[in-house]
């Protein structure tokens, strides 16, 4: 039902993906955990449709993305993903790559709702470009990640070097990149992989948390921020600005609960509020 958020249900039915709408949270799990959850084609397909119908599933205010059993998902399928191809044309090639990049940087990085990478296990090569393109990520202080495709001959590709640079520091790239040596949740955290790490017991709940919170506040004004940090990155300051300034003024024409004026009102002459400590009452 359109808007609804209280209740539970199951959205689809895909083969590699499970998706679970709960109280305006769109879990969704990477569902192959006899194959540690590596992405195949099929799973990336999968994927593609996944974040489209989410996109349109009203009742869905933030994606969480994580997987099923132990793993969040072991990277690449060497076998369906890379032995397979071999055999294809650079055409057909091509194409199986699409639906890859299509989900794990294109849609995920300007998707319209809040994402939240959750980090449950395994984390290796490929799953660092999902990763890193989802908003905000939260691992398991068990998590195990690896940059392992120097294991096994390959260069990290599939964006997965212009994701690691995007949010580790030079040298740590370097290192995790040369050697495959692996790292926890918690050393993600501290490395900014990451935003935190939590005892696996309570990450489901410590996610769920988080996405409720994202739930509360202006889901206009919330798109407009998180696409707007994307975009500033390869723009001078006078573009940015210039740009902020056109995208605040989109934000307050489309947003249908004019959250400026509602805020400006509640601090200014209701004084019902403070925005240094939390957010304006939203059905006022
Ligand atoms: N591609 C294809 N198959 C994979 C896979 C991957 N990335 N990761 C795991 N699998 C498969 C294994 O081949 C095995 O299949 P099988 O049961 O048909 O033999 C199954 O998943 C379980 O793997 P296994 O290695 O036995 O599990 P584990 O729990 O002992 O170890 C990992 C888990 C993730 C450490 C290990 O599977 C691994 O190193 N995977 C590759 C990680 C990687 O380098 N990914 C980068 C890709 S770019």
């Amino acid at each position: 039902m359109a808007g609804e958020r209280n209740g539970t249900r199951k959205l689809g039915d895909w083969k590699n993906v499970d998706v679970e709408i709960e109280n305006g949270i769109a879990w969704v799990t990477l569902n192959r955990p006899a194959k540690r959850n590596a992405m195949s084609p099929g799973l990336n397909d999968d994927m593609v449709q996944v974040l489209d119908a989410i996109e349109l599933a009203e009742d869905a205010g933030v994606m969480v993305l994580t997987g099923a059993g132990d793993s969040f998902t072991a990277g690449m399928d060497l076998r369906e993903y890379f032995r397979a191809a071999d055999g294809l044309t650079y055409e057909q090639q091509l194409h199986v790559r699409r639906s890859a990049w299509q989900w794990q940087w294109r849609m995920l990085q300007m998707y319209t709702k809040p994402t939240i990478a959750m980090v449950n296990g395994w984390c290796f090569g490929g799953g660092f470009t999902p990763l890193v393109s989802c908003d905000l990520a939260i691992a398991a202080d068990e998590a195990i990640f690896g940059l392992s495709e120097i294991n096994w001959g390959i260069i990290p590709g599939g964006n997965v070097t212009r994701a690691v640079v995007q949010t580790m520091n030079h040298r740590d790239s370097m290192y995790y990149i040369m050697t495959g040596r692996t790292f926890d949740g918690k050393k993600a955290a501290d490395m900014g992989l990451v935003n935190e790490s939590v005892p696996r017991a309570k990450l489901r709940e410590h996610t769920r948390e988080l996405a409720l919170e994202l739930l509360g506040k202006n889901p206009t004004v919330l798109r407009a921020c998180k696409q707007a940090v994307r975009s500033v990155q390869g723009m001078s300051w006078e573009t940015a600005d210039d740009y902020l300034f056109a995208k605040s003024h989109q934000a307050r024409f489309l947003d249908p609960e004019k959250g400026r004026e509602q805020g400006m009102k509640q601090f200014l002459d209701e004084k019902s509020f403070r925005p240094g400590l939390a957010g304006y009452k939203r059905d006022a």
